[in-house]
This record gives structure tokens, sequence and C-alpha cells, in this order.
């Protein structure tokens, strides 16, 4: 698959796809990434790609026809509208969008081609989300100056969902999200350290034992740090019963 991010900083992603899982699916052909610079579809002399916003305010605002003439430079298609059928994916980052979860990574990941664009200064002129884009989407309810970093976020998360990025196909499968949940607390040598035991369970070879405690870590943690997945998570009825019958015992 091929990511195009556009970006009036392109120097920016020098380094951040040259490490680990997404430098060896590089390696292996599994991705190819670009970083475009959107100044290359401008066609003043002064390569402007910003312009005041209309009704007054703060800041600048990212030109519309730069960027259109960006995403049909690299996709062949000059509105979101004529990728409706294909594998190929508009996304603008922008805080405004829906939240980037598990589930887009996986759907992005079956693409052939997927466009970032960044935003930048105070905002996107809304045609692009209107018009271009296929998906407007935000990696949190925090404001970055730019959309680039979350650029590198949506890269990583779908490049180890790619098949073959990961050293074993089930990785994926079982780590934190896939099933709505957090990941399960890890353990490794020593067995005792600042005065904390690892789990005895752990330390034995039960397996089943170690699953039921995964699973019940699991089930405590998503429910502590994050009850909104916990509120959405497919439990089972004894696993909600039991977990309740422990919070009311506390
Ligand atoms: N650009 C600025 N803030 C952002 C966010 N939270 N997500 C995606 N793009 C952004």
């Amino acid at each position: 698959m091929k990511f195009d991010i556009i970006t009036i900083f392109p120097d920016y992603f020098g380094a951040v796809f040259d490490y680990g899982i997404v430098r060896r699916a590089r390696a292996a052909g599994l991705v190819e990434i670009g970083a475009h610079d959107l100044r290359r579809w401008t066609s003043d002399k002064h390569k402007i790609v910003d312009d005041r916003p209309f009704g007054g305010g703060d800041g600048m605002i990212l030109k519309p026809e730069p960027l259109f003439s960006a995403v049909e430079g690299l996709t062949g298609a000059g509105e979101a509208k004529e990728l409706a059928g294909t594998r190929k994916r508009v996304v603008l980052l922008s805080p405004q969008g829906r939240v980037f979860e598990q589930r887009l990574a996986a759907e992005l990941a079956t693409c052939e081609q997927v466009v970032l664009i960044c935003g930048r200064y105070e905002g996107v002129d809304e045609r692009v989300a209107e018009l271009l884009a296929t998906d407007e989407v935000s990696v949190g309810d925090y404001v970055l100056s730019g959309g680039e970093p979350a650029a590198a976020v949506v890269v990583d998360a779908v490049v180890r969902l790619i098949p073959g990025a990961l050293g074993s196909e089930t990785s994926a499968v079982n780590e934190s999200f896939a099933e709505g949940l957090l990941d399960f607390p890890h353990y490794t040598r020593p067995p005792e350290f600042r005065g904390r035991r690892v789990p005895e369970v752990l330390l034995g070879g039960n397996h089943a034992e170690i699953a039921r405690w995964r699973r019940r870590a699991a089930l405590l943690k998503t429910r502590r740090n994050r009850p909104d997945l916990f509120a959405r998570a497919a439990l089972t009825e004894e696993e909600r019963a039991r977990l309740e019958e422990e919070a009311n015992g506390c």
C-alpha cells in the first residue's frame, strides 16, 4: 500500500518512519510512504498556500486550490465522490475530525492508497472537508500545531496492521483495542522489584489460569482507566456479574 502525505513541512517526516516495524515494512516493500510539499502544487511566484479568513479573525487558512491539485495529482481523482468504490482514501487531519480508532486503522490497512492532508495555521478551507476528503480525522481531543504528528500516528497504527508487517500474524489480533479492551499488564524479570512482586500465577506454567488472570486484569484496567471503553466492551454476563460483585465487596 501507499501513503502520500501532503504537508508544508515534508522534512518533518525525515526520520519518523525509519524505525522499528514501519522501517521493516518499508524495507520489505509492504508499504511506500511519500511526504509531498504542498507548495509544489501552487502556481504563483511566491508559492502561497494560505490566506486570511473570510469573516475576520486571527491566523491564516490553507487555501483550497493547491490541496485540490495535490490530491488530483496523487490519486487521479479531483473530488472524494470519485473515490467511492475504490480502495483509495483521502484523510484530512484536523481537531474537528472524528476520533481515530483501531477500527479505522484496520479499515485503512486494506487500502491501496491513503492520502493524508496535514492542516496548518488556524485551519483549512472547509471545502476540503466538504468535497475533497473522504474522512476528517482527529487523533485526540487536544490541538496540535499541525497535522504532521497526527499523520505519523495514523501511518504507524495502520502499517502494523498490514499483513506481514508484524513478526507474527496473531500479534495484532491479541493486543490492546482489538477486542475493545486495554491490554493486560505485562511483567518481566526480576520477579520482585521495589517491593512489588509479579503476580504469582504468571510465575507458574498453568496457561489456562494465566489466560483467566490476563482477561480479568484487562477488564479491571479498562474499567479503571477507560470507563467509556468498558461500558461498550463485550463481556459475558458472568464476567460482568463477577466484577460487580468484587466492586461491591471493596
Ligand atoms: N491538527 C491539529 N490538532 C489535531 C488533532 N488533534 N488531530 C489531527 N490533526 C490535528
